[in-house]
């Protein structure tokens, strides 16, 4: 047997045994690779005579043609090997069900909802967005609104409050978003159309009152403002709000040290079980607070009441959320509990828009 069939041989032999495609690609480097043992016979040709050369050539490169064909040939058969071995052993059962898209289990809490609706709303009608902080001064939460030192309404506010400072001055959580007025009346000139979402806080717990809670605060201040005003602008948010064109209301007078006058709102509401429905005039909810700038308030500002009026209203947002989607309990509201939420609270992506409903 010739050198050059031992070397045929012995290659196929050795491509048949391999049974992996690492050890596959050595013996393809090392047959046919620029340095491998038939391109190293390819390049001798050179140098021999022209007859030798050609049947040598042709002989070689036979060899060359067999072995690269049985190293194709080896090489489908482990990849398929190889590819077998893989659906056997990673085998998906297409019948089992689907696990949950983490968008549609994800939840917006009612009051998150409520806020953004609200916000909505008045942003339509032209108010723009106010701030404050949860810690404020105690004049900015009492008596720059015309609450002085000794006033009752003080302790009507069950407030939480820090510790005095050495200068005796000592800040409160804040008990109501009315101060965000103060803040935005001392750093903006009239005319003023600002609304200002919040939490605020009270020592108060039972099944309508818990220590933190949310209100939405809204000032208008301009040179020929009135009560009309305030009272169209409460009914269109109620209307827009709950979604109807007419809504059942109540305006009672009331009293509020920073608005004169001052009128309370009410929304009617019926009672099926324990559930809240909105309409009716068979029970009154009350929604909020609201009234003409007291003309203390804005000579604190530094605003003459002379030139400037304007109206306030302070909402219960959490009061709404219950009343518009009828949950009986305010402090559930709070109590972290996720089958609670699984079932009150709003799908991610049903973000509020006027136009695509609320
Ligand atoms: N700050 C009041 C409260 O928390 C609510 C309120 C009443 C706000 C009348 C107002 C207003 O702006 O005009 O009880």
């Amino acid at each position: 047997m010739s050198e050059l069939e031992t070397l045929e041989k012995d290659l196929i032999k050795a491509i048949k045994n391999t049974n992996d495609l690492g050890a596959l690609e050595e013996i393809r480097v090392g047959a046919i690779g620029k340095k491998g043992s038939i391109s190293a016979l390819m390049s001798g040709l050179g140098k021999m005579e022209p007859e030798q050369r050609k049947t040598f050539g042709q002989a070689v490169n036979k060899v060359k043609q067999a072995v690269t064909e049985n190293l194709e040939t080896r090489k489908a058969e482990l990849e398929r090997a190889a590819l077998n071995k893989r659906l056997e052993t990673e085998r998906e059962d297409v019948t089992l069900p689907m696990r949950e898209n983490p968008v549609n289990q994800g939840r917006i809490h009612p009051i998150s909802q409520v806020w953004e609706e609200i916000t909505e709303i008045f942003a339509d009608l032209g108010f723009k967005m106010a701030e404050g902080p949860h810690i404020e001064t105690d004049e900015n939460n009492f008596t720059k609104l015309n609450i002085p030192a000794e006033h009752p309404a003080r302790q009507e506010h069950d407030t939480f409050y820090f510790a005095e400072k050495q200068d005796g001055s000592r800040r409160v959580l804040r008990t109501h978003t009315s101060p965000v007025q103060i803040r935005t009346m001392e750093s903006e000139k009239p005319p003023l159309r600002i609304i200002a979402p919040g939490r605020v806080f009270r020592s108060d717990s039972d099944q309508t009152h818990t220590p933190m809670f949310h209100q939405i605060e809204g000032l208008v201040i301009d040179q020929e403002t009135h009560m009309g005003h305030l009272k169209w602008v409460l009914e269109e948010f109620c209307k827009t709000f709950f979604e109807v064109d007419e809504v059942i209301m109540r305006f009672r007078a009331s009293h509020f040290p920073f608005t004169e006058p001052s009128a309370e709102v009410d929304i009617g509401y019926s009672k099926v079980g324990e559930e809240v429905r909105f309409g009716g005039d068979e029970n009154w909810m009350e929604i909020l607070g609201c009234g003409m700038v007291h003309p203390n308030v804005l000579r604190n500002v530094g605003l003459d009441p002379e030139i400037y009026q304007g109206f306030a209203f302070g909402i219960g947002i959490d009061r709404l959320a219950t009343l518009k989607y009828g949950m009986p309990d305010l402090r559930s509201f709070f109590a972290s509990d996720l089958r609670w939420l699984k079932h009150y609270g709003f799908n991610v992506l049903n973000v509020p828009t006027i136009q695509g409903g609320l």
